[in-house]
């Protein structure tokens, strides 16, 4: 009997071809909606693998049913939806799908602080709205991204590949991280800052720091406080890291510029969600690593995991 793998998510048959000779998929069939919970568990219950999404809670209660489970691949980077002290404890392994998705995320977080600092979401709506009359000297003037200062906050690959777009843009590059990064500082002239300092020098502060207990809000109201009344917050790594009742004051009290948001604390958002309402503020739909070519290749690497591991082997990209 071939080993069982449930992939929660719909995912195109080309991608899982290549597997099929090794093993049994099942999937849940919605492309577009997250499998329900009692669905998950009872899928899990005969599954040897697992390939979720960062829309799937895989805590104790999943692994406690899922008694033949051998790995949890999760499509995404972070892995904040999966207690992995819990996968341990079950003798599971949990994987992740680094690398693959840098470079893409990166663009995605330069897009946004570009889009946010120049308001191009709300200069396009300005044409579809009919509102362009005429030409005027300060008509949707935003803020200049070259030769300003970017704060990056968690630099860890993505951090290191949006530090290398700042660049490339004359900008001066702060960083803060758990480690000294001295290939970023020799390379890229990336200075090291305590978490305080990086806030009131940097007219860009982005955050791609991972979930945790330790990061948790760290964006909170004396962040924000700290903070420029010109500087642009970019949110591209989970919405966690941000109070966003704290964002949204210190937005409405021109405490700072503006801020872009690919990720919130409670995903999907609204349009009634308070900062979708702002001018000043650029929301995107989790859509970092969104190039075709990037997902295609996470999910392979999903899949490539699952093979190592349910034949034996060493995962190829197991969390830490
Ligand atoms: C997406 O947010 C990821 O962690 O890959």
């Amino acid at each position: 009997m071939k080993p069982v793998i449930y992939v929660t998510r719909r995912i195109p048959d080309e991608v899982l071809q290549p597997y099929r000779d090794s093993f049994e998929f099942r999937m849940w069939e919605k492309e577009d909606v997250p499998v329900p919970r009692d669905v998950l568990l009872k899928e899990a219950a005969s599954a040897d693998g697992l390939l979720c999404l960062l829309t799937e809670t895989i805590d104790h209660e999943v692994l406690t049913a899922a008694k033949n489970l051998k790995i949890v691949a999760n499509m995404a980077v972070g892995f904040d939806n999966i207690d992995v002290e819990a996968a341990r404890e079950h003798g599971v392994v949990v994987t992740n799908t680094p690398d693959v998705l840098t470079e893409t995320t990166a663009d995605l977080t330069f897009a946004l602080m570009m889009a946010t600092a120049r308001r191009l979401i709300e200069a396009a709506d300005y044409i579809r709205e009919g509102k362009w009359k005429y030409w005027t000297p300060y008509l949707l003037a935003g803020s200049d991204i070259h030769g300003k200062t970017i704060g990056v906050v968690g630099m860890g690959r993505i951090g290191e590949a949006v530090a290398r777009r700042a660049k490339g843009f004359g900008m001066s590059i702060l960083y803060h991280n758990r480690s000294r990064k001295e290939n970023a500082e020799q390379e890229l002239g990336a200075v090291y800052k305590d978490f305080p300092e990086l806030l009131q020098e940097a007219d860009f502060v982005v955050s791609l720091i991972p979930l945790t207990e330790q990061t948790s809000e760290m964006f909170n109201q004396g962040a924000f406080k700290a903070m420029k009344s010109s500087a642009i917050f970019v949110n591209a790594s989970r919405g966690g890291t941000v109070d966003e009742e704290a964002l949204y004051d210190a937005l409405i009290n021109n405490e700072i510029r503006a801020a872009g948001l690919d990720v919130f604390v409670n995903e999907p958002i609204s349009p009634k969600h308070p900062l979708a309402g702002l001018d000043n503020v650029v929301c995107l739909p989790h859509i970092g690593s969104a190039s075709a070519a990037t997902r295609t290749k996470m999910l392979e690497l999903c899949l490539d995991n699952l093979k190592a591991v349910l034949n034996g082997e060493q995962a190829i990209t197991p969390v830490k």
